[in-house]
């Protein structure tokens, strides 16, 4: 079959991952018959260098004109410490989310057997632990009003959810909980903030619908302490939009496996895959950056956009068996360092 996906490498390590990822991409083609049409377009840092917008016009129409969309990374560190700049990268991704309506930003984690070793937790707490992270991912603090005082020295985010928001990501939530483990944890703040209290208010509506679902509510604080202590007892954690950008983060690193995590970003409109992991300048243009969470965001992407799953279960193997064999970046590797570009060659040839 044919395809359309966008490509949008982004900032620092972005295109060298992401060209890791189409040769994969081109290699399953081959391999499944499919063709792949690639089409890249401007996003973050570059974009405001070369056309003044982090998420122009012209990128917006081809991602809702496209199957799926290949993201790699934005941030700039000349952006980081100025926080009077009026654009800024992130602003790209922002609007890119609101735009494409991409509601639900879905990160599963697990533990990679020989990256174990790497994780700043003891191995018995987090071997097999194995959980999705659902963060929502157009509504809360991100995008209700901001201002600051004419003196400016007040200034105000105001975190904003409708009920209509809440129920559509836990639904997303109640969904995904069937299809594993079949426990919810439901993450909030309620009591302390009114958002949360609707969250939790909707969640508890919504259970009596889903009766072989095991919810349980946390306060994301406890939430914060119980993935480092406990991360096995979770499925699926479904939590609004900041809390989940924090969560998330913190999930992805328990594991060791930071460069191999990828996400989904759904929604509306196009999907968006990208690895959980920045635009790592410091690595840019040195072809070490690890491609894996990239290759694996592109088997997210096979499975979720284009409903190929032997096609993404085809990456899974042959990912796996390029960590078996040692074919993988200095950042995980216990002997010779391969090189960004030599992975990919190693994964597409191997597929
Ligand atoms: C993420 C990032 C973004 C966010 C930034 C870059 C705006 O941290 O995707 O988690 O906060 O959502
Ligand atoms: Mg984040």
């Amino acid at each position: 079959m044919d395809f359309n996906i966008a490509v949008l490498a982004g900032d620092g390590i972005g295109p060298e991952i992401v060209e890791q990822a189409i040769k994969v991409l081109k290699a399953v083609g081959v391999k499944y018959k499919h063709n792949f049409n690639f089409t890249e377009a401007l996003v973050g840092a570059t974009a405001i260098d070369q056309v003044g917008d982090p998420f122009p016009e012209e990128t917006f129409q081809l991602c809702m004109n496209s199957d799926a969309v290949l993201f790699g990374a934005i941030g700039d560190p000349k952006y980081d410490n100025d926080p009077k700049a009026k654009v800024r990268p992130e602003q790209g991704l922002l609007a890119m989310r609101k735009k494409l309506g991409l509601y639900a930003n879905i990160r599963p984690v697990t533990t990679f057997p020989s990256l174990i070793h790497k994780s700043p937790l003891r191995k018995d707490l987090v071997e097999g632990a194995d959980f999705v992270v659902i963060r929502e991912l157009t509504g809360g603090i991100y995008f209700g009003d901001k201002g600051r005082s004419e003196d400016l020295n007040t200034a105000f985010d105001t975190c904003v959810y409708t009920r209509f928001e809440v129920e559509r990501i836990l639904e997303l939530g109640f969904e995904y909980a069937a299809k594993r483990d079949k426990r919810l944890t439901v993450v909030d703040k309620a009591n302390v903030l009114a958002t949360s209290r609707l969250w939790r208010e909707t969640a508890q509506d919504m259970t009596p619908a889903h009766p072989e679902i095991e919810v349980d509510y946390m306060f994301v604080d406890n939430a914060a302490m119980q993935i480092i202590q406990w991360p096995k007892k979770f499925d699926v954690m479904v939590t609004e939009n900041m809390f989940g950008d924090i969560l998330s983060d913190e999930a992805s690193v328990i594991t060791g496996s930071l460069g191999l995590l990828p996400s989904a970003s759904v929604g509306i409109h196009t999907s968006v895959f990208e690895p959980i992991h920045g635009s790592y300048p410091q690595a840019t243009g040195k072809d070490i950056a690890n491609p894996l969470a990239t290759v694996l965001s592109a088997a997210m992407l096979l499975e979720l956009a284009l409903d190929l799953s032997d096609e993404a279960q085809a990456i899974r193997s042959v990912v796996d068996r390029s960590m078996i064999e040692g074919v993988v970046t200095e950042d995980i590797s216990e002997e010779k360092a391969y090189h960004t570009s030599e992975v990919g060659d190693w994964l597409a040839a191997n597929l």
